[in-house]
């Protein structure tokens, strides 16, 4: 043990959990759980994770919103085969001369160099993301600081995670996905016909289907984030609080804000995070509240409720000035890569391609210089939720507008509309190597929507 370093491991297996009452379902798990175990560490605390697989296909960990070492950063051909013999199974994998293929397990390293932030890990294991994620292969890493530390927010157990995904289930309580993988595939199929990516009909919280959470009648913080597959979500309270904006927004992806911004909708997409205050004390004892999604249909339009259980003492507070944001500000003549996110190209109608091009894990298609701020556009022809590894990012546009409701602070992940195009501000700091740009919306990215980059 090194003084400054933490390490764990994690059995990647599978195992039976009770999701729906009285039902038994088969999840690939982080330790057999769904969502995985949750790390924790303070800045500058170093996590070393020995991931062993023991499940029947390979994968790859990545850790999303990590300022990543590229060899710990689960580049998607840096396959961790099964240990059970027999148990390595390709499937479709379209190329391994660049992948760093380790058997049974792979150590990752993580400097956790960052200021707070709620991340999360999850496979990315190339062209069978979607599937591998569904099964249950996500989890929580949060990361702690002194500035956060200082601010009296709500803490202990009024700062709570809530982990959303919707998923579908058979009338036996197994996961349905379809998949091109023999191993996962349920029925057997082809998911090019999945335009908007697969969506699940069961909304679960924590690994819970539409869950009731009891609550004090204060302020609670709750870090929202988004792994669904695919689905966008727009969250408000049902009933709205008597006075004031039903969210208080704290943070986003890359940590916290430079000041709280009420909100009464709060709109993410697939892998996007928002770190809220809700205060309970604007509401009687008694009540309760449904988190409901506008953006749902029948049984996808309410995520979870609280109920308001018994009044407290307040403890917490709300400052008004959260985390010092250093804005980046390109300098004249900056770098200006454009991205544009489509279906077809050379690959044909079923695949999502980014300037054309189909993803290539060995084809670099960038080489952006450590430490100088660039200005990366954005541009689609559908929904895409696109995500940058190693560096958050600064939204400075849409359109012709400028930053969106939902787009401050330092963002990994931006929700774009259809033929929208957005205009970020980036910098690499740290870590020479091969990263991804790609769709956070998994289908799209299993269907070749990923761009490599390397830094330099
Ligand atoms: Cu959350 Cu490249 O992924
Ligand atoms: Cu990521
Ligand atoms: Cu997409």
């Amino acid at each position: 043990r090194e003084a400054g370093l933490t390490t764990y491991d994690i059995v990647q297996r599978t195992a039976w959990a009770e999701i729906l009452p009285g039902l038994s379902t088969e999840i690939m798990g982080y330790d057999g759980l769904l969502p995985g175990p949750t790390i924790r560490a303070r800045r500058g605390e170093r996590v070393r994770i020995t991931h062993r697989n023991r499940l029947t296909v390979p994968t790859v960990v990545h850790l999303h919103g990590g300022h990543t070492p590229a060899d710990s950063d689960g580049y998607p051909i840096d396959l961790v085969l099964p240990e059970i013999e027999g148990g390595a199974h390709h499937g479709g994998l379209h190329t391994d001369e660049t992948g760093v293929i380790t058997k049974g397990s792979r150590t990752y390293d993580y400097p956790n160099d960052q200021p707070a932030a709620t991340l999360w890990y999850h496979d990315h294991r190339m062209d069978f993301t979607g599937p591998q994620v569904w099964r249950g292969l996500a989890g929580l890493h949060l990361i702690t600081d002194e500035v956060e530390e200082a601010l009296d927010l709500p803490g202990g157990d009024r700062d709570i995670p809530l982990m959303i995904m919707d998923r579908s289930f058979g009338a036996d309580g197994s996961l349905r996905y379809p998949a091109l993988d023999p191993e996962l595939a349920d029925p057997p199929g082809v998911y090019g016909d999945y335009v908007a990516g697969v969506l699940g009909d069961v909304i679960l919280v924590n690994g819970r289907p539409w869950p009731e959470l009891e609550v004090d009648a204060v302020r609670y913080r709750f870090r929202i984030v988004n792994a669904s597959n695919a689905r966008r979500y727009r969250l408000a309270l049902d009933p709205p609080p008597p006075s004031g904006p039903s969210f208080v927004q704290i943070g986003s992806d890359g940590g916290l804000l430079d000041a709280p911004v009420g909100h009464d909708t709060i709109q993410l997409a697939a892998a996007e995070r928002f770190d809220v205050v809700v205060d309970f004390g604007a509401y009687p004892v008694g009540t309760a509240i449904t988190v409901t999604n506008a953006l749902g249909v029948g049984s996808t339009d309410a995520v979870l409720r609280f109920r308001v259980v018994r009044a407290a003492r307040e403890t917490s507070r709300v400052p008004a000035r959260l985390a010092e944001i250093e804005p980046l500000v390109p300098a004249p003549g900056a770098t200006v890569r454009e991205w544009r996110f489509s279906r077809g190209g050379a690959g044909g109608p079923a695949h999502w391609v980014i300037n054309g091009l189909a993803f290539d894990p060995s084809r670099m298609d960038a080489r952006p210089r450590l430490g100088e701020v660039e200005i990366w556009r954005f541009q689609t022809d559908l929904h895409h939720p696109v995500h940058v590894h190693l560096s958050p990012f600064q939204v400075r546009r849409r359109g012709n507008r400028g930053p969106g409701e939902w787009d401050r602070g330092w963002k990994d992940t931006i929700d774009l509309a259809p033929l929208e195009t957005a205009e970020v501000a980036i910098r690499f700091d740290d870590h020479a190597g091969r990263f991804l740009l790609h769709c956070h919306n998994l289908e799209h990215e299993d269907m070749m929507m990923m761009s490599a980059f390397e830094t330099v």
